[in-house]
């Protein structure tokens, strides 16, 4: 879909770059000529997966929990070491669970706000204080999730990642002057690993309440993240793009009692 050279010399980092989304991001990429760095929990699942993608170029695998920023100060050095730079991340990492708001534990709102909204903060900070403030470059595509309406079962999240939009806005401005550019990518439901973690009532017949009438794939995101990624997206920033198949505007919302 894109020219086979887009990304040749570009250094990517893929946070969750080992399964679902992230791998699909970290494929296309690979793919159009970038050196590409995975990186998530598992060390075991993103290891494997940079098997599997070393057939497409030039992929590493890295331990990593988003949450704690010892580890992503290590990451730094690490890809400083192999590669000199990081010019795209991708900020995939994340999760949650299923429940009405009034049940979540005040342990587990802290777990997926840590997540998905602190974690994604530590490494978008360490990328730009090491890589793109002293090259004065950078892009930055955040996945969130459609929280247009809401997200009725999954307020948690939802409220990370509108956090998470907003802070692009701010750093879109505040980062512009650097050479810097960050947008976000809401994808609607997505055929994908993360559905997997959900059980099967909350995820039977999700197509019908879409005006598409099916899921998203794991591919469009990782079209989009190219798009916003490439010199095609260069006056964009600060956005928030949707991918939905128009669920936003309509349809039941997710099941979640
Ligand atoms: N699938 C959908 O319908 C959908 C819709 C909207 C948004 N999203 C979002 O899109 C992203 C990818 O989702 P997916 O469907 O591809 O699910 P997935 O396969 O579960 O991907 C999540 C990835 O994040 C990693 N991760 C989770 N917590 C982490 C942490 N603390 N530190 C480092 N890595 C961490 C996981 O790896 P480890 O477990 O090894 O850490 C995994 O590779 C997620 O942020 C998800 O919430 C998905």
């Amino acid at each position: 879909m894109f020219q086979t050279d887009l990304f040749k010399n570009k250094v990517v980092l893929v946070t969750g770059g080992g399964s679902g989304i992230g791998k699909a991001i970290a494929k296309q990429f690979l793919q159009t000529g970038a050196t590409v760095h995975i990186a998530s929990r598992k060390k075991e699942r993103v290891e494997q997966a940079a098997i599997e993608l070393a057939a497409y170029g030039n992929v590493y695998a890295w331990p990593l929990d988003i949450r704690e920023p010892e580890q992503i100060e290590l990451l730094m050095a690490e890809i400083a070491s192999r590669s000199g730079r990081i010019d795209i991340l991708v900020n995939n990492a994340g999760g949650q669970f299923p429940s009405a708001a009034i049940d979540i534990s005040q342990k587990g709102w802290l777990a997926v706000i840590n997540t998905n909204l602190n974690g994604t903060w530590f490494v978008t900070q360490a990328a730009a204080k090491h890589f793109f403030f002293p090259q004065n470059h950078g892009v930055v595509v955040n996945i969130v999730l459609n929280n247009f309406r809401g997200f009725p079962g999954m307020s948690h999240s939802a409220a990370a990642r509108a956090g998470v939009s907003n802070l692009t806005q701010t750093l879109a401005v505040e980062w512009a002057d650097k050479g810097i550019r960050l947008n976000c990518i809401a994808p609607g439901i997505i055929q994908s690993s993360g559905l997997d973690n959900y059980p099967p009532e909350f995820t039977n017949d999700l197509a019908s309440s879409i005006p598409m009438k099916r899921l998203g794939t794991v591919d469009e995101v990782a079209a989009l993240t190219l798009f916003l990624s490439s010199p095609m997206g260069a006056y964009m920033t600060g956005d928030t793009i949707y991918m939905d198949g128009g669920a936003r505007f309509w349809g039941d919302n997710w099941k979640y009692e």
